[in-house]
């Protein structure tokens, strides 16, 4: 009984045909004619989902929605916490604010999937522009499973063998077990660097110049020179799509299948934006084996 209602449900939401146009070959699609402000509706957030899914990030523009609209437009993909601590300046439970005139958080100019230092990383994420440079200021994402799709069959297996450590703070090791760190507390996570994507099986390469400083089992001149080819690889613009951001546009990616890199281009020009996530998931390897957390919390500087 409950297989058939699936199935309805299914082809229901097959019958929603978004409009969409594809940005970029490998990654970014823009969908018009939604209005984000409202429920989307069971069959048009399975659709969203699916296009979400296929093309990793998808961009509405001209949606402008109230800090509590994006948590409720986002918590449409997942469960939003609006119960955690709230970053100063936070307009709302759940909401994360960047600022440019933030030195610490205010410029992300590395590529990096978001809070991979955790154990269970952020899924599913919304950001909006609400206030834009006059020139610049654009977010590039880079497709981590298209990345892993063209990388060459030996690279493949040596990457589905490893495991890798993400870390908030530069952290730095002469062997595995003997970490160095810059001091301070800090957190980090053990991942498959090719993690497989729960909903559609899609292998990603999952590593990120922003939070990977090693690579687990390697010697250090190794682990830095095969980053090296797995970064450079993520980055290359044919895995990229690039958006212009306009105040009121919105990005919804899936932080399990793309690097992202804010363009800090714009000098002493304003740019905020507002960011929820949908609760984070561990990641799994090709063989089962799940992300773990690091047990170091804090390290003297050495
Ligand atoms: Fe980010």
């Amino acid at each position: 009984m409950s297989g058939s209602i699936r199935t309805e449900a299914v082809q229901a939401a097959s019958e929603i045909q978004l409009q969409s146009r594809a940005l970029s070959p490998f990654i970014g699609s823009e969908v018009v004619g939604l209005d984000l402000k409202k429920p989307l509706g069971e069959a048009t957030i399975a659709a969203v989902r699916a296009l979400l899914l296929k093309r990793g990030v998808l961009f509405f523009d001209d949606q402008h929605l109230s800090p509590e609209q994006q948590v409720a437009f986002t918590a449409q993909f997942g469960f939003v916490n609006t119960s955690g601590a709230r970053r100063p300046g936070s307009p709302a439970p759940g909401v994360g604010v960047f600022d440019s005139r933030d030195e610490l958080y205010g410029r992300v100019s590395r590529w990096h999937a978001d809070g991979t230092h955790a154990e269970e990383p952020s899924t599913i994420k919304s950001l909006q522009a609400i206030v834009t440079p006059e020139i610049g200021g654009d977010t590039i994402w880079a497709s981590t499973e298209a990345a892993y799709d063209r990388l060459s069959e030996p690279l493949k297996r040596l990457a589905e063998a490893l495991t890798a450590i993400h870390a908030t703070t530069p952290l730095r090791t002469t062997e595995w077990g003997s970490a160095r760190s810059f001091g301070g507390d800090f957190i980090w996570s053990e991942h498959p660097v090719v993690a497989v994507h729960p909903e559609t099986g899609r292998k990603s390469l999952f590593v990120s110049p922003r939070y990977t400083p090693e690579l687990v089992g390697l010697r250090p001149h190794e682990s830095v020179a095969v980053l090296k080819v797995f970064f450079d690889h993520i980055i290359q613009p044919e895995h990229q799509v690039r958006f212009r951001w306009t105040p009121g546009a919105i990005a919804l990616w899936d932080n399990r299948s793309a690097l992202h890199y804010a363009v800090d281009d714009y000098g002493q020009g304003l740019r905020i934006v507002h960011s929820v996530s949908v609760r984070g998931e561990a990641r799994v390897g090709v063989n089962g084996e799940r992300s773990r957390l690091g047990s170091i919390s804090r390290a003297a500087a050495e």
